[in-house]
C-alpha cells in the first residue's frame, strides 16, 4: 500500500480523518531525549500505565510453554520479564543504558544483547525461536529498520513459532484524546491499522488481529497481531 510521503497514511485516506504525523524528526528527538535515560523511561511508563495492557495482552492471547524460546525485540529495559512465565528469554536493544538496567534486574531470568536485527550475535542468537516479540517498538523505528526486523523474525522462528506485535495505530474508529498523543508521539512512525495489517501481512501466511481501545491514560488505539506461517523467502 502507498505511503503519504509526510506521515505514513495511506495516500487515499483523507487528512482529516487521520491527522498527519508532522512532528520534525529534530524536534520530536530533542523533546524526547530525557527518555532514554532508564529509570525516567520506567517512570514514565509506569505512570501511563504503558506495560499493564501489553502484559494483559500477552497474558490472555499468547500461551507459552516451559521450554519455550522468546526473542524479544527491542526489550528496553527487560520489563516484558515482569509478565513472562519462566522461558528461555533472549532480549536485544541497541540503547546500552537499557539493556545495562535489563541485565542488572533480570540477568538471571534471560540473556540481554546490546544491537539490533543486523547485529551478527542478535542474529546468531536468535534462531530457533518459538515466539518473537515486538512489543511498542516498531512505531520507533524507520521503514527499513521494521523490515530489518520482520525479516529476522521471519527467519529465525521455527516452523509453528509466532510473531506477537503490538503497536499504535491510526484507525478510524481512534478516541480523539488518543488521536492527538498518538500524533505526538515519541515514534514518529505510526501506521494506519490497514498498513500495519498489509505490511505484517508480506511476511507472516496468518495473522490474527485484536484492536484494543482506548488504552493507556492517554487513550491509545493499539493493534495487537499474531503472525504465524512465516512466507519463504
Ligand atoms: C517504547 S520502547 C519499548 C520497550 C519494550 N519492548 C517494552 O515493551 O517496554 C522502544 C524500544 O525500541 C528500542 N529500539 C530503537 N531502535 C531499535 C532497533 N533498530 N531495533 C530494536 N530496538 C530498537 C528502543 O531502544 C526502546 O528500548
Amino acid at each position: 500500500m502507498p505511503l503519504n510521503s509526510d506521515s505514513n497514511l495511506p495516500e487515499d485516506y483523507p487528512e482529516g480523518i487521520y491527522g498527519s504525523n508532522k512532528m520534525a524528526t529534530f524536534s520530536r528527538d530533542a523533546v524526547y531525549a530525557p527518555l532514554q535515560l532508564p529509570r525516567l523511561y520506567n517512570l514514565v511508563q509506569k505512570l501511563v500505565g504503558g506495560g499493564r495492557d501489553r502484559a494483559a495482552f500477552v497474558r490472555t492471547h499468547v500461551v507459552f510453554r516451559p521450554d519455550d524460546k522468546i526473542v524479544d525485540a527491542g526489550c528496553g529495559t527487560g520489563g516484558a520479564l515482569e509478565f513472562l512465565p519462566p522461558v528461555k528469554y533472549l532480549g536485544f536493544d541497541p540503547n546500552a543504558h537499557y539493556v545495562r538496567v535489563a541485565r542488572s534486574r533480570y540477568g538471571s531470568r534471560g540473556e540481554f544483547l546490546c544491537g539490533d536485527a543486523n547485529s551478527p550475535r542478535v542474529r546468531e542468537l536468535a534462531q530457533g525461536a518459538d515466539a518473537f516479540l515486538s512489543l511498542g517498538v516498531l512505531h520507533h523505528l524507520t521503514d527499513q529498520q521494521i523490515r530489518e526486523i520482520l525479516s529476522l523474525a521471519q527467519t529465525c522462528l521455527r516452523p509453528g513459532g509466532r510473531f506477537i506485535f503490538y503497536e499504535p495505530c491510526f484507525s478510524a474508529n481512534d478516541h480523539w484524546v488518543g488521536r492527538i498523543f498518538m500524533r505526538l508521539d515519541r515514534g514518529g512512525n505510526i501506521k494506519t491499522d490497514q498498513a500495519w495489517r498489509a505490511l505484517i501481512s508480506e511476511y507472516f501466511a496468518t495473522v490474527e488481529e485484536y484492536i484494543r481501545r482506548p488504552v493507556y491514560l492517554f487513550r491509545y488505539t493499539i493493534q495487537a497481531l499474531i503472525g504465524r506461517d512465516p512466507r519463504l523467502r
